[in-house]
């Protein structure tokens, strides 16, 4: 059995500059993404940053879809650019005293619950997601009371709150084998908040499901017509798909899988050509992983389409090198910066994350940074 719960999907905008900036949460968003400092005043910025890092005990964890001199700062810092599930493993692991996370708050929220010990800062505080933003804690309180016989699994990209009340959390990394798990033992799921990845992972495992109404603007916006089109003047490309995409995308992948499996994937394969339906921040990470090869963006606009994302993330675009740089200076005194945590909602939300860390542990599925082999590094992704 499987059924769609009736829940009321959020709208978004275009990131118009003739929108009011209250009327929608992208156009705050975009209005809060930062300009680009001139070369002269990046390389600066850079400098200080490396210093602070050092002085403040920090570590630096960033996601592939922020700025790519994040993600090289990141790196040359001994701190981690990765996917949800290795960003939280990254920071658990770290012995740093300081967190500094560079991508969207559920990002920032997972390190704090995870370790409450350290001081936990991010760039913008205000940059969310739609999925959260689309899965209030207080509704999702109510569907789950009306399915007390179902596991409760959610996604990474989810409050504190929201996980305060699951049984497990899952990325889309793992979301696969921790879902295939549970159905192999016999329970019925409660899935929240993206539709497209809950129907993706419903198809797969063949798990008896049901699906709040979430979704991702970035990743909802791809476009199946325009992509088969594409897919025909490139008919020797790989098409590689976030499953936060809809279904009849989904269906025209040769892979499917987290951003990190999509990385791998353009590394590993023999193919030349690949066409990308996730984030166009990734391409940077692909290019440095699979230098040479030819990296097309899967549309996003055309005949069928009012293009209101542009395959990017105003909220991951809102971390820049002087936020970075001025939560680093001034932010662990001001406090300005810093992800706070209820503590008794910390350690509820502690458990399904810290049992997703556990599953990863004793089923040996590996993150980016070269633990496993490669073909671990494949578990969870698929053919649609
Ligand atoms: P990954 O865990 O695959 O990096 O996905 C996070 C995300 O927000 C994708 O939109
Ligand atoms: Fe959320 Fe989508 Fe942005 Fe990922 S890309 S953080 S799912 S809005």
């Amino acid at each position: 059995m499987s059924s769609i719960a009736e829940t009321k999907p959020v709208e978004f905008d275009l990131p118009s500059s003739s929108a009011p900036a209250s009327s929608c949460s992208t156009s705050l968003a975009w209005a809060k993404v930062p300009e680009q400092p001139s070369a002269a005043e990046r390389a600066d910025l850079k400098k200080e940053i490396k210093a602070l890092l050092k002085a403040r005990d920090a570590v630096l964890v960033a996601h592939y879809y922020v700025d790519a001199e994040l993600q090289d700062l990141a790196e040359e810092t001994g701190g981690c650019v990765s996917d949800s599930l290795e960003m939280a493993r990254f920071g658990r692991e770290s012995t740093h005293k300081n967190l500094v996370v560079a991508g969207v708050r559920f990002m920032g929220e997972t390190s704090k619950i995870l370790n409450p010990e350290k001081r936990v800062f991010m760039p913008d505080l205000e940059a969310t997601c739609s999925l959260d933003l689309g899965c209030p804690a207080e509704e999702f309180a109510a569907f789950c009371d009306q399915h007390p016989d179902r596991t409760v699994v959610v996604y990474a990209n989810t409050s504190a709150a929201v996980k305060a009340r699951a049984d497990w959390m899952v990325t889309s990394s793992i979301a696969l084998d921790i879902v295939g798990h549970l159905h192999a033992r016999g329970e019925k799921i409660l899935w929240a908040p993206d539709r497209h990845l809950g129907q993706y992972i419903q198809r797969q495992t063949g798990a008896d499901m049901i699906l709040w109404q979430g979704s991702c603007l970035v990743h909802d916006e791809f476009k199946y017509e325009e992509l088969k089109l594409l897919k025909e003047k490139h008919p020797g490309a790989m098409v590689l798909v976030h499953p936060e995409s809809p279904a009849e995308v989904v269906a025209m992948a040769d892979v499917v899988g987290s951003t990190t499996q999509l990385i791998k994937a353009t590394q590993t394969s023999g193919v030349h050509e690949f066409i990308v339906a996730t984030d166009n921040g990734i391409l940077h990470k692909m290019r440095q992983a699979a230098p040479g090869k030819v990296l097309i963006e899967a549309p996003t606009a055309g005949n069928s389409a009012t293009c209101k994302s542009c395959a990017h993330c105003p909220w991951m675009a809102m971390n820049g090198l002087r936020n970075l740089r001025d939560v680093l200076r001034d932010g662990f005194d001001s406090g300005v910066g810093e992800v706070l945590v209820d503590a008794d909602l910390g350690r509820q939300a502690y458990r399904c994350i810290d049992r997703m860390l556990d599953f990863a542990k004793t089923h040996g599925i590996s993150g980016p940074r070269g633990q496993n082999s490669v073909s671990d590094a494949h578990r969870g992704i698929g053919p649609a």
